[in-house]
């Protein structure tokens, strides 16, 4: 802590970074320290871009071994977050990780189990849980508006095609991992997120409709959680529409579908859906996603010395939901039951 700001340093200054700049930038409790990107001049052009008067760098350890760097966010390409977050971990800084924090159940334990080791604190970048919608969903979930909840289904439809600027890694199995840790895996955490409860087993199928990735584009799964609740998750990278992200959620006195709400508890006399104003998650757009209210979240969790309900320790699971799901597709469709490991 550098003038009682929290030093920030940006690993990888594409994107999703100039994104979290922006967040970072907008909170007073923050200072941007370091930028490194293997294309130096990356990165030098993401501190001239935002007039940031802080180290520029194209070698990673540097970062690791400079006292004013607190945290280190983790925004290159997403074969290279998991070892890059074990060695912040390991170096003993605070360590927020873009999805897909791992490709591997291996890199997933080796993170998880570095920053416990380290007692850093962590955050997985599920960014949709600081959506409006989502938020909403949550807590009329929470506050038991629609009852004993009994069914779920999240979907994440995003055409992506050969002209997205990281398309090379997307595609790849060996860089991207599958279409559920790619993309998928924010549906996933939505449905860990929203039910408060773990699933115990997957039933999936995949198909790659226009042959342009190295796994499955487009997947369905079926999910049972240990409470019983039953539920659908769909990931689409072939379809042709512009992105959408669904949520349904129904209980035993009502039902949500997105915005829209049904509830015999706090509607007893409704005769049509109500819908809430808001801010829907239907946007790949990373300047649409709530990156201040995440990185505020983060903040507090340091300052207060708080967990995150999204740390690494809890995204370990949503990741291994997604390599579940990827196992049974390749074992046509049989159960998989979980924890894998
Ligand atoms: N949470 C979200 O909703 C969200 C949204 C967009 C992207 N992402 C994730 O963010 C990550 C980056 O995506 P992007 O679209 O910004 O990619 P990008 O290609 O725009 O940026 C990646 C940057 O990392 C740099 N890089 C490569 N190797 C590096 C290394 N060893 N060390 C440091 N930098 C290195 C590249 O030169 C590039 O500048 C991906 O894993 C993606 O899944 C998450």
């Amino acid at each position: 802590m550098t003038n009682g700001k929290v030093g920030i340093a940006i690993s990888g200054a594409g994107w999703v970074a100039h994104a979290h700049a922006r967040s970072w930038l907008k909170n007073p409790q923050a200072r941007i320290v370091s930028v490194n990107d293997i294309r130096r001049e990356r990165a030098q052009q993401m501190a001239a871009e935002f007039g940031l008067d802080c180290a520029i760098r194209d070698n990673f350890d540097e970062v690791l071994a400079d006292p004013c760097v607190d945290v280190v966010d983790v925004c290159s390409p997403s074969h290279l977050h998991a070892q890059q977050g074990i060695a912040a971990a390991q170096a003993g800084k605070h360590v927020l990780v873009e999805k897909p924090m791992a490709l591997t159940m291996e890199e997933n334990r080796v993170l998880r189990d570095a920053v416990a080791k380290a007692g850093v604190k962590s955050l997985t970048s599920f960014v949709l849980r600081w959506n409006p919608a989502v938020q909403t969903i949550k807590s009329l979930v929470d506050s038991g508006a629609i009852g004993k909840v009994f069914f779920i289904e999240t979907d994440y439809w995003h055409g992506i095609k050969p002209t997205h600027h990281a398309w090379d890694l997307h595609s790849k199995r060996k860089t991207a991992g599958n279409a559920m840790l790619l993309a998928g895996c924010h549906a996933l955490d939505a449905l860990r997120w929203l039910t408060g409860d773990e699933v115990v087993e997957v039933e999936a199928v995949g198909n790659n409709q226009k042959g342009l990735f190295e796994y499955e584009a487009n997947v369905v799964a079926m999910v049972k959680f240990r409470s019983g609740i039953i539920g659908k998750t769909s990931t689409l990278l072939d379809c042709e529409m512009a992105y959408t992200f669904n949520i349904d959620v129904a209980g035993t006195e009502g039902t949500i579908r997105n915005n829209r709400v049904w509830s015999k508890k706090l509607f007893p006399g409704q005769t049509s859906w109500t819908t809430f104003p808001t801010v829907l998650p239907d946007s790949a757009d990373v300047s649409h996603h709530p990156f201040d209210a995440e990185m505020a979240h983060f903040l507090e969790c340091i300052l207060k010395n708080r967990e995150s309900h999204c740390n690494v320790a809890d995204a370990y699971h949503t990741h291994e939901l997604c390599i579940a799901i990827d196992r049974s597709i390749a074992n046509g469709g049989r159960p998989v039951r979980l924890p894998l490991e």
